[in-house]
Formats: C-alpha cells, structure tokens, sequence
C-alpha cells in the first residue's frame, strides 16, 4: 500500500474521518502537527499513527522547517500529503518535493472565502449556499486546481454551529471518497 501523511493543527475530525474509512487506498503513516497539545494528536495515539510535532517559531523560516518536514515524510516514504485543517501556507520547499501530490480540503466553495474562518465568513456574508472544496495546493491561499466540491446550503433557521456541522459531515464523506479516487 502506497503511503500519505496527514497535516493538522486542531481538532482532527477529517484525520478521524480519513483514518475511520475501510477503503482506503493508502495507509497514513504519519500525521504532521504545528501545534502541540492539538486534539488530534490523541487520536493519533488512538489510530497508533506516528506523529511528528514541531514549533513554527522555533524556526528561523518557513524553509528551515519544511526541510525537514520533507525529510520526516521521505524517512516515512510517504508519497501522498493530505492538508486536514493544517492552519499554515505551504512554501516552495515543501511544495517543490510533493509537487501534484498535496491535497487541501477547504469549508467554502472556493474561490469564494479562502483563509479562515470560511464557515463564518460565508454566514456573515448572508449567502444561501456554501460548501466544500477538495483541491490540489499551490502557492497561494486555499488556491489550486479543484478536484470536488459539494454545496451546504445555508438554512433560514441555521447559526455558525449548525452550519459548520453540516459542512463537517459532508467534509467526513468527501475527503476519503477524494482520496480514493486520486491515489494510485
Ligand atoms: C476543516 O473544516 C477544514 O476544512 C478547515 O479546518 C477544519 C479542520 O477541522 N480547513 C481550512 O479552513 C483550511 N483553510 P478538523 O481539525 O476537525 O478536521
């Protein structure tokens, strides 16, 4: 089976969703976290997936760190990176090793409301639909080929809560079907 690393920086529910699907064709084994201490770390224990944390600011740049990143994912012969809530901008270092091979998913129907907080962006902005995006990165923000999207309508009776669960559980299904329509 082909290998892919997961990236994180929160609560981990698509790592989950990926983690949870049966059809998997990779295995994931490795999850990358910027921020110690994320709830997704628990559920890689949960999952026994390797992790390698690290602090952003205990680098001098965005190149040192992504060096050995690559690195971390070349020693784990991961040939596939999945971006799951991974709050930072991949920089040329990273995206130059894993060219064609990194996957975002985004909570709007992009290119409307990249960066974050799409779900609150697109509430506040009063629209009736948004959605979900899953694309292969480039060096902008939340930009990038399109390979899914799905549209969450917004409801008269919805607030940011509701909304968002709803983004999530279409998130939990399209990420894994993603997945495994693109890796071979
Ligand atoms: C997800 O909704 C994902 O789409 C979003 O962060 C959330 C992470 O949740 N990503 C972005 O906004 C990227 N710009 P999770 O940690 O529970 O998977």
């Amino acid at each position: 089976l082909v290998k892919a690393a997961v990236f994180a920086s929160g609560t981990g529910s698509n790592f989950q969703a990926i983690m949870e699907n049966a059809n998997l064709p990779c295995e994931i084994s490795l999850l990358i976290c910027d921020k110690p201490g994320a709830r997704v770390l628990e559920k890689a224990k949960k999952f026994g997936v390797p992790t390698f944390v690290f602090k952003p600011k205990e680098y001098t740049n965005k190149e040192e760190y992504e060096k050995l990143l690559v690195e971390k994912l070349r020693e784990a012969d991961v040939s596939w990176v999945f971006l799951a809530g991974y709050m930072r901008i991949v920089g040329p270092t990273l995206l130059s090793a894993y060219e064609g091979r990194i996957v975002n998913i985004h909570p709007s129907l992009l290119p409307k409301f990249p960066g974050k907080d799409a779900i609150g962006q697109a509430f506040q902005a009063g629209e009736n639909v948004t959605g979900v995006t899953v694309h292969f990165i480039d060096e902008g923000i939340d930009t990038g080929p399109i390979i899914a999207q799905e549209p969450v309508y917004i409801l008269a009776d919805d607030t940011e809560e509701s909304l968002k669960d709803r983004i999530q559980k279409v998130e939990h299904r399209l990420y894994p079907r993603v997945i495994q329509k693109i890796v071979k």
